[in-house]
């Protein structure tokens, strides 16, 4: 089993959540209103509300297709934009496609390598406790690959009740056929960080690492040749950029294995009269087609611009405090249960996800009775691909705007609600 992080706890610094506050209009409109919802989207800062309203109101042109003065502008901030990602995931410009979130870049990672590069019998690795948009485009692939005569199999690992990959299954489970192994890096609901290098450290050369990146992204630092991912995927939305913004990193070493898996205007396919090749030396020429998400894209940069401002050890210090000041005081309920995660070891750091329930309360229930207070919180199934019998948590999840204040209130209500 793979253990959790024991380092020293970070001391609680961060000190300006309050002064934060004021930058997320959102936040100013309905000061009293608890967020507590930001692993599923994070509010917006005013900087990336502006940017994307620029766009409409002084810039809007499409890209790559007219030589017009506005639109090679814009095109070239796209492209300053794909540096910034680039830069932010320690990274190649050129490994970085622009997608409309998370979901889409795991899709595509089926899509446009395994699609074309697996044969019969190969074997996808996945664990079913990990987010539905990580599992289920290689289920899906799996059936529409059977339906043309190919089989190929998912092989699961489990996930330890602390709430970490199990790294005794995965060993137990790597074969010969093992071509792909799906891997979340801090996870949806337990909040818990996999070590993806020691993993790595498990696997023979051949096999490919797709990592979801998706609650880590804008919260830790993300270093993609530390990491030794093949493919790594995040949405924008979840680390303050508009919805419908998405990235995927592919190492350039995988490049060429990939065709697309949707195509179209800039796809880069050179047709002659027998034949048509794909001659991309661009990840952007696999993967982009169409009219891109221009405003979205535009704004990404603007939120990692945003994040570099108060700087991502900050985020993840102030992250890790709260998560354990959150921690500290639900262990205070005598009716708590907490799911896999920091409730469950003695883990010192925090990644600003806790899921729990209480005894005798209904968690979407007692979800709804929050929002009646002004606290919104998740509750469900958290779009898991395999349950314990009752699993329906409620989950907070944090992000830099949020205070101490907030959870002591948040704790009032609950303890409220036990008398
Ligand atoms: C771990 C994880 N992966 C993937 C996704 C899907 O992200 P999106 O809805 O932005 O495509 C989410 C969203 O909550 C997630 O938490």
């Amino acid at each position: 089993m793979q253990s959790c992080t024991l380092e020293a706890a970070p001391a609680a610094t961060f000190e300006s959540a309050n002064k934060l506050r004021g930058l997320f209009p959102a936040i100013v409109a309905e000061p009293e209103t608890v967020f507590f919802d930001n692993a599923s989207t994070a509010q917006k800062p005013a900087v990336v509300i502006d940017r994307i309203n620029r766009f409409y109101s002084r810039e809007c042109s499409n890209i790559s297709r007219a030589s017009y003065g506005r639109s090679t502008a814009l095109a070239a901030r796209v492209e300053e934009t794909r540096l910034k990602v680039a830069e932010f995931l320690n990274a190649d410009p050129e490994e970085i496609a622009f997608t409309g979130g998370a979901t889409e870049s795991l899709n595509t990672v089926a899509l446009s390598w395994a699609m074309h590069n697996l044969n019969d019998q190969d074997e996808i690795m996945l664990c079913m406790e990990d987010h539905h948009s990580a599992v289920f485009p290689w289920l899906n692939l799996q059936e529409v690959l059977s339906r043309f005569g190919k089989k190929i199999k998912i092989i699961p690992f489990s996930l330890h009740h602390t709430g970490v990959y199990d790294w005794a299954d995965i060993e137990s489970k790597i074969s010969s056929s093992t071509r792909l192994i799906a891997l979340g890096h801090v996870h949806h609901l337990y909040g818990m960080e996999m070590d993806i290098a020691e993993i790595k450290a498990l696997l023979p050369d051949n096999v490919l690492i797709s990592l979801d990146a998706s609650q880590s992204a804008g919260h830790i630092k993300l270093d993609t040749r530390a990491l030794g991912a093949d493919f790594v995927s995040f949405s924008g939305h979840k680390m303050f950029a508009a919805s419908g913004t998405g990235v995927l990193y592919t190492k350039k070493s995988v490049l060429q294995q990939l065709w697309p898996s949707k195509s179209g205007s800039k796809t880069a396919f050179q047709i002659d009269k027998e034949n048509m090749t794909l001659s991309a030396e661009r990840l952007s020429g696999i993967i982009e087609c169409g009219t891109l998400n221009i405003a979205g894209i535009l704004s990404l940069k603007t939120a990692i611009e945003f994040i570099d401002s108060i700087g991502i050890e900050t985020i993840e210090r102030h992250l890790s405090d709260l998560t354990h000041y959150l921690h500290g005081r639900l262990k205070e309920l005598a009716a708590i249960e907490f799911a896999p995660g920091i409730g469950r070891c003695g883990c010192t750091k925090g990644f600003g996800i806790i899921a729990f329930k209480l005894k005798k309360f209904d968690s979407p229930d007692l979800a709804d009775y929050l929002d009646s207070e002004g606290i919104l919180v998740r509750a469900g199934d958290h779009c898991r691909g395999s349950k314990e019998e009752d699993d329906s948590y409620i989950r907070v999840s944090l992000q830099i705007y949020n205070t101490r204040e907030e959870i002591d209130f948040f704790m009032e209500v609950l303890e409220d609600a036990c008398r």
